[in-house]
């Protein structure tokens, strides 16, 4: 060898070996109980991003339609988690861009970089995500409205650090498919059970990620906050010790549709074993399992088959959440609990111009809560949802009357539909769980970002770009940036709500980040625990000078009082 090729072949090795070392250096890994996973450091947040890591054996196969199973392999080597996985399958813009697969079941961690600086290992905030009004058809975590670097850069930045994590659950017939038949082999609820192996991966992996399994909150909001409303009674409320807090963003433990148990899907059920041609089947389950997606995926998507509920199953859900929470049944923690001021305009009846008409769609059951009202019933609604604009929603529109396709009475019907979807069991979870003991910050939001008309007001969904401080609105390409154009106050207010969010993480008190020398505005109340006595709700407003107001949790009381008298009455 001459030379010159020595010399060439000890400056490769030296190169090679620098970037050994470099990659080594910048790319974190972390050994979970199967095996090492190597992340990737983002050095614009100062965040190692751990994407797309399996916490379940892929739901196929035999595994469709079927209880999660929990992962019982390890691998040696190193596997890639530098990218997000697929999202699960579903219906609708969420999905949008992204891949589908079933086989989706993948999570997420993003974690300050220097997180073994602190003495302590982080807490960790747990993201499920909504999925449109609740219906648990469509969403996934890749999804950039629930970027988690904000927060967690946030969290970081006011001394509350925590480590982030989101996860995927399967959707529409994939998650919720039920019938008797599904049910006698007790597989129910599969979309939640997802939710809840995921809880379990996480407290057995997380220590690895440099988190503490002792103090996990889950979080969520829509269909993501009925999920920590689920997980809190799950089981009869038994403690699993999966998780200490839960935050609970329009959505709550309280079903708005009623619950059905399973066999209240057989006739959909039976539809589509009929359209994919497992009728005749010795085991029909094991057809629906055998047939090709294709096959399954078009019936569902073409036909109605692709709504299905949790239902009341005796073991994943015992009960009717309203009377477990009545009876104190419940996993005892604090929580943050909220909704927004004008959710209604997203679940209201569109059109009704006469109290008759208002009086038709509740005796017809069309609308909430989704069973046709015994007439006393509907008439106790009429009178306590009065027609009034003056006392409709959305409230910024003051005492005008519509007089469009919305309908003369939209102001009131929407008042009414949103205190019955999510207003009215937000209150009763603060009152319940502040009654028990357990400490309850709850709020409205009331802001109206850019691109939402004003008769649609501060509707579903709003708060989500304020509480991920998603102030450059990533992943608003279906609707408009909620951020475009809109006063400096949001972006405070943003910051804000975000900080409060991470302290709650961090220490249990959306409040504690002020007390370490973290900017505040002045004139920002102090976020004051629920009191049954004298219930207050903070309301988070950018209009207002201090970014947020402290209001008794009294408005609508009358309505609000009797859709939850009727609440605890389904049970179908
Ligand atoms: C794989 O990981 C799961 C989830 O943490 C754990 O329950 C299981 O024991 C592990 N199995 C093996 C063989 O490593
Ligand atoms: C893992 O569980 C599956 C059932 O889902 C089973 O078929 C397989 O044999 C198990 N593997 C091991 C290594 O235990
Ligand atoms: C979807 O998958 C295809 C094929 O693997 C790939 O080329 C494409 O980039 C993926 N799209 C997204 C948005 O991930
Ligand atoms: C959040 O968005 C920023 C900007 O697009 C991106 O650089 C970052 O990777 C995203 N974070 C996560 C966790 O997806
Ligand atoms: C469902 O059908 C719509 C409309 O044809 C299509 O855009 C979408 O990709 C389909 N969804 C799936 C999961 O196949
Ligand atoms: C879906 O259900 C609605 C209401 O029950 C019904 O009017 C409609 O015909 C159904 N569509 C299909 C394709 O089955
Ligand atoms: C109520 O009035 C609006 C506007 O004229 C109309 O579009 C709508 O169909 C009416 N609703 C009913 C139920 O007649
Ligand atoms: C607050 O101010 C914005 C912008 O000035 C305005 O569009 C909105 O209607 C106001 N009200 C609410 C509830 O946000």
């Amino acid at each position: 060898m001459s030379r010159h090729c020595l010399l060439l072949l000890l400056l490769t090795t030296t190169l090679l070996a620098f970037a050994t070392l470099t990659a080594g250096a910048s790319a974190p890994t972390v050994e979970t109980l199967n095996g090492t996973y190597v992340g990737r450091y983002v050095p614009d947040y100062n965040q190692d991003f751990f994407l797309g890591v399996p916490f379940a054996q892929p739901p196929v196969g035999p595994l469709r339609f079927a209880n999660p199973r929990s992962l019982n392999t390890s691998f040696g080597g190193t596997r890639q988690a530098t990218e997000y996985s697929v999202e699960c399958v579903g219906y609708g813009s969420d999905q949008w861009g992204f891949n589908v697969s079933e086989d989706c079941l993948y999570l997420n961690v993003v974690r300050p970089s220097n997180y073994a600086d602190y003495d302590e290992p982080l807490p960790v905030g747990i993201w499920i995500y909504a999925s449109l009004g609740g219906s648990f058809v469509e969403g996934g975590s890749p999804d950039q409205r629930y970027n988690l670097s904000f927060i967690v850069q946030n969290s970081v930045e006011i001394g509350k650090p925590f480590i982030g994590v989101s996860f995927n659950y399967r959707l529409s017939a994939w998650g919720f498919m039920a019938s008797g038949q599904l049910a006698g082999e007790g597989s129910t609820n599969m979309g939640l059970r997802d939710q809840r192996l995921a809880l379990h991966w996480i407290q057995e992996n997380i220590g690895a990620f440099g988190g503490d399994p002792t103090k996990v909150t889950i979080w969520g909001e829509s269909a993501g906050g009925m999920s920590v409303g689920f997980h809190l009674v799950a089981y009869n409320g038994r403690d699993d010790g999966l998780f200490r807090a839960g935050i609970m963003e329009s959505g709550n433990s309280i079903q708005w549709n009623g619950m059905y148990t399973a066999d209240y899907f057989d006739g959909a059920y039976q539809a589509l074993v009929d359209n994919v041609g497992c009728t005749s089947a010795a085991d029909v389950l094991a057809c629906l399992r055998m047939t090709p997606f294709d096959t399954i995926n078009a019936a569902v998507n073409t036909t109605n088959a692709s709504v299905w509920f949790p239902v009341i199953d005796g073991d994943f859900i015992a009960k009717l959440a309203s009377y477990q929470l009545e009876a104190g049944d419940y996993v005892h923690v604090p929580i943050i609990c909220g909704t927004n001021t004008d959710e209604g305009t997203a679940f209201g009846p569109i059109g009704i111009n006469t109290t008759a008409q208002f009086l038709q769609v509740l005796e017809e059951g069309s609308i909430h809560p989704y069973t046709p009202l015994a007439p006393a019933l509907a008439e106790e609604i009429i009178d306590v949802y009065p027609d009034d604009p003056c006392v409709g929603i959305p409230e910024d529109l003051g005492c005008t009357r519509l007089n469009d396709i919305l309908g003369l009475q939209w102001r009131r019907t929407s008042a009414y539909a949103g205190d019955a979807t999510f207003i009215a069991g937000r209150r009763y979870q603060c009152e319940v769980f502040a009654a028990g003991g357990n400490t309850a910050y709850c709020y409205r939001f009331n802001t109206l970002p850019n691109g939402v008309p004003i008769e649609v007001g501060v509707t579903h969904f709003q708060e989500v770009a304020f509480v991920f401080d998603n102030t450059d609105g990533y992943g608003y390409d279906v609707s408009p940036d909620p951020f475009a154009g809109v006063p400096e106050s949001y972006f405070a207010l943003a910051k804000l709500m975000s900080r409060s969010w991470a302290s709650f993480i961090h220490d249990l008190d959306p409040n504690s980040f002020r007390a370490s020398g973290a900017y505040v505005e002045e004139g920002t109340p102090l976020w004051p625990a629920y009191d049954v006595g004298s219930p207050l709700d903070i309301v988070w407003d950018a209009n207002v000078t201090g970014l947020a107001w402290v209001e008794p949790d009294t408005f609508r009381a009358e309505g609000i009082n009797t859709i939850i008298s009727y609440n605890r009455a389904f049970r179908r």
